[in-house]
């Protein structure tokens, strides 16, 4: 028996696996609404004879899914994509999204944009008014984070945001490495005005390498609930 939140993203995964068609391409994302997506797309695999190429999005999505029996390629190796489908942290009207709560943004940003469409796997609670209450991540290079930090704090007290705290992600007592060999320092904004100017800027300072605000990549999002209801936004 699934708890309540388990229920919501998996019937938002289940509801759109329905998009994914033989022959195509798939961005698989990370997280674990998204690990619900590869676990039904594997099912379709192995009982419904679907035959699709996944890219995923992290070595963890790799790994579950090759053990649910999906054809792994890399994006080089599939050029483009037709489809990915991913879970965010938040998302708001104009489909904007924050990404990389699970540290994975960076590849995840990457498929999603080689993808002719977008598609958003959530639960209700996802869906906010504004941006920012979530953590907003930003990965930095490790040459000289602490100089990356300092500006970026800098950058955000020049702007109207609110709450201007910078933290290191630690695992332990160490930074969090992500997959590509990166840190992340996430920003507690609370709301994010201009989330649009806010990505620009962030992208601009030379130790930055990304950040977690999806703007005008998302197509649709599909919304689960734990009564079993699923609502498309698009
Ligand atoms: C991974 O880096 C993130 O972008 C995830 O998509 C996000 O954290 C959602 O994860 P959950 O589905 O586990 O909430």
């Amino acid at each position: 028996e699934l708890s309540p939140i388990d229920k919501a993203k998996f019937v938002a995964a289940r509801q759109a696996a329905e998009f994914v068609e033989s022959g195509m391409r798939v961005g698989l994302g990370t997280g674990s609404t998204a690990a619900w997506l590869v676990r039904c797309l594997g099912e379709k695999v192995r009982e419904e004879g679907l035959r699709i190429k996944g890219v995923p999005t992290s070595t963890r999505t790799a790994e579950l899914a090759r053990d649910v029996g999906l054809e792994v390629i890399s994006l080089d190796e599939a050029k483009w994509l037709d489809l990915t489908i991913d879970g965010a942290d938040e998302f708001d009207t104009e489909l904007s999204l924050i990404k990389g709560g699970g540290g994975a943004l960076l590849q995840e940003k990457i498929v999603a944009t080689a993808s002719d469409q977008m598609i958003v796997i959530a639960d209700a609670a996802k869906e906010v008014r504004m941006l920012g209450g979530f953590p907003l991540p930003v990965e930095v290079i490790p040459f000289g984070w602490q100089s990356t930090q300092a500006l970026v704090e800098e950058i955000l007290i020049s702007m109207d945001v609110m709450g201007r705290q910078a933290t290191m992600r630690m695992n332990g007592d160490r930074p969090f490495v992500t997959d590509e060999a990166n840190h992340i320092i996430d920003l507690h904004l609370s709301r994010i005005g201009n989330p649009r100017q806010l990505s620009m800027v962030l992208n601009q300072i030379p130790g930055v390498v990304e950040n977690g605000l999806f703007i005008d990549i998302c197509d649709k999002v599909v919304i689960g609930h734990s009564d079993g209801r699923v609502e498309v936004r698009d």
